[in-house]
């Protein structure tokens, strides 16, 4: 694969619904990376699972060979039911090697209007980025996280119960820190951030701190 030298790399591991997403954008934004959010990946193949019934590893490779990043901003992919069966298709080593490609072109062949790139997931840190410029674990109390997604789940209009959330994040970490392949899990280079208590700005200003501090000293 080609790579481009001398660009920007932040790789990112978190939970879910921990303020990965929303750090990650607020990154790219100041540093003009393209940003991959890698969950609508897992997502995205567990859209296709569930709509098709002869869903199967050639057809998962296809739809990726013709992938767009444009195509994840597919408002199908925001669901419980989706999220739950990405984790459990997240476990398939054979379905993690299809979405693999996809995933280090964006990370180290960004294009050039880009300075770098920006990635968040649950194996950036530890498999897919372990060269990354930046690394960050971020992270933050399940129940806070449930109540943020499901803030969002209501302003979506989606027929959820708080209780049904807290449930299936739960659920989701166990799967997700505790599968064979890649489990999701804070390496020890990367720097560790709670966001229980910190809103989204002080948050960024953390990591911004840290970042400009190696980027322009
Ligand atoms: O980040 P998001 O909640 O959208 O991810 C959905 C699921 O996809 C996760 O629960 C996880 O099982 C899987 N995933 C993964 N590796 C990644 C990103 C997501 O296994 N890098």
């Amino acid at each position: 694969m080609k790579k481009r030298s001398n660009i920007i790399t932040v790789a990112i591991d978190s939970p879910a619904a921990a303020g990965a997403g929303t750090q990650a954008k607020l990154i790219s934004k100041e540093y003009n990376l393209l940003y991959l959010d890698t969950g609508k990946l897992y997502r995205m193949a567990a859209l296709l699972k569930i709509k098709n019934k002869n869903f199967n590893y050639l057809y998962l490779k296809k739809n990726m060979a013709k992938l767009k990043l444009s195509s994840l901003d597919n408002k199908g992919l925001i669901s419980d039911e989706v999220a739950n069966t990405a984790s459990v298709i997240a476990q398939d080593i054979r379905i993690r090697k299809i979405i693999k490609n996809f995933q280090l072109s964006c990370a180290y062949n960004p294009p050039t209007k880009y300075s770098g790139s920006v990635l968040d997931g649950r194996d950036i840190t530890s498999v897919l980025m372990k060269d990354a410029m930046f690394k960050f674990y971020i992270t933050a109390n399940v129940k806070e996280r449930a109540k943020r997604r499901f803030i969002e789940y209501k302003k979506l209009k989606k027929n959820i119960t708080f209780k049904e959330v807290l449930k299936s994040l739960k659920n989701r970490d166990k799967l997700d820190k505790n599968r064979k392949y890649s489990p999701l899990k804070k390496t020890k280079d990367s720097i560790l951030i709670n966001t229980t208590k910190l809103s989204k700005k002080s948050c960024f200003y953390k990591i911004k701190a840290i970042m400009d501090n190696k980027i322009y000293n």
